[in-house]
């Protein structure tokens, strides 16, 4: 129902996304029987291909023509794959997109040279793109993520950080590569540099909203909606923003804390589920989303109206509702 939902969004851009569906279809294919499995079974699982869906919207405030415009969309989706198939190594997750991971399906090997692969194609693919400003700023954001990811293990188990440890720790790892394809978008289509800032500054509080709404979800949702069990960040050891807020909570806190770093059966994971998911932390989290989100919308609010900027309005009110 919700997939649903985020297609009918999508409805302004279906061809060209169709035809960006093909590409990234074509460009994880490799002579590797065993590469082309691992890409393809990622690919093929879905996901709400945010990612080009933005640099194609950010692309008609400038001269959109998509076959300059596919040449940026296609390896965003691409950098954005590799790093989950990354992440699940590091998450050492079971379940992405409701199906088994790369590293489950496969192996930690496997998966280790499937998330190289697909990014070596992204850079392949972006090749033909001559301005070294859009590589800079794609290099910068992988650069950003990467350290999002460390800075994520070097955090885990700590129910005493910051806030701001948090924040800092998401904008890396998510709002910075959703930032950069609204700008990346914008400038490849000749936008001017104030509507691209816009746009990139759209794209980083939709990212920062975005990846709280994910943290909130995985206390939230059930494990059927999530394709993953519930919980997950927590047994992983990733204090998120639900965490953050339950834990001012003493009894919560101490529950919190004798569960830490310790394995956990199905009940007591459910348990802690539970006791988030009834605690004021939820509605707190939700607040601190719907800021990033205001935030996004008066960006949009900058720009001239447009359909595409009705859509993206539209985009942000969905990630404020998801439920996937
Ligand atoms: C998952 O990203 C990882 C986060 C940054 C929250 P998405 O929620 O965009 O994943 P897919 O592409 O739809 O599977
Ligand atoms: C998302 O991180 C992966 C990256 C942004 C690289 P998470 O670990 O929080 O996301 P899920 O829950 O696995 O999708
Ligand atoms: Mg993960
Ligand atoms: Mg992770």
């Amino acid at each position: 129902m919700e997939k649903v939902k985020l297609k009918l969004l999508y409805s302004d851009i279906k061809p060209e996304l169709d035809m960006i569906e093909k590409e990234l279809e074509q460009a994880v294919d490799s002579e590797s029987p065993l590469l082309n499995d691992a890409s393809l079974h990622l690919l093929q699982a879905g996901g709400k291909r945010i990612r080009p869906v933005f640099v194609l919207l950010a692309g008609k405030f400038g001269n959109y023509n998509i076959d300059v415009m596919k040449r940026v969309a296609v390896p965003l989706e691409l950098i954005h794959m590799a790093s989950l198939v990354h992440d699940d190594v590091i998450d050492d997750s079971e379940l992405r997109r409701g199906k088994p991971t790369v590293k489950a399906e496969w192996n930690n090997s496997v998966a280790m040279y499937t998330g190289d692969f697909i990014l070596a194609r992204a850079l392949e693919y972006i090749t033909e793109i001559e301005d070294p400003k859009l590589h800079q700023i794609l290099s910068k954001t992988m650069i950003e993520v990467c350290r999002g990811e460390i800075i994520q293990i070097e955090d885990k188990y700590k129910l005493d950080q910051n806030l701001r440890d948090y924040l800092r720790r998401i904008k890396r790892k998510t709002a910075l590569l959703i930032s950069s394809s609204c700008e990346l978008g914008a400038l490849v289509s000749g936008a001017d540099l104030k509507t691209a800032a816009h746009l990139r500054r759209f794209g980083y509080f939709i990212g920062m909203s975005f990846q709280i709404i994910d943290d909130i979800l995985d206390f939230t949702s059930s494990d059927e909606e999530l394709g993953k069990p519930a919980g997950s960040d927590f047994m992983q050891g990733n204090m998120t923003l639900p965490v953050l807020c339950a834990r001012k909570d003493q009894a919560i806190y101490e529950l919190l804390k004798n569960n830490l770093q310790k394995d956990m059966t199905d009940e007591e994971r459910l348990t802690i589920v539970k006791t988030i998911r009834n605690s004021s932390a939820i509605e707190e989290a939700k607040k601190i989303s719907e800021k990033y989100l205001e935030k996004a919308l008066e960006e949009l609010s900058y720009l001239p109206k447009s359909s595409a900027s009705k859509t993206m309005r539209k985009i942000a009110f969905f990630i404020g509702k998801r439920k996937f």
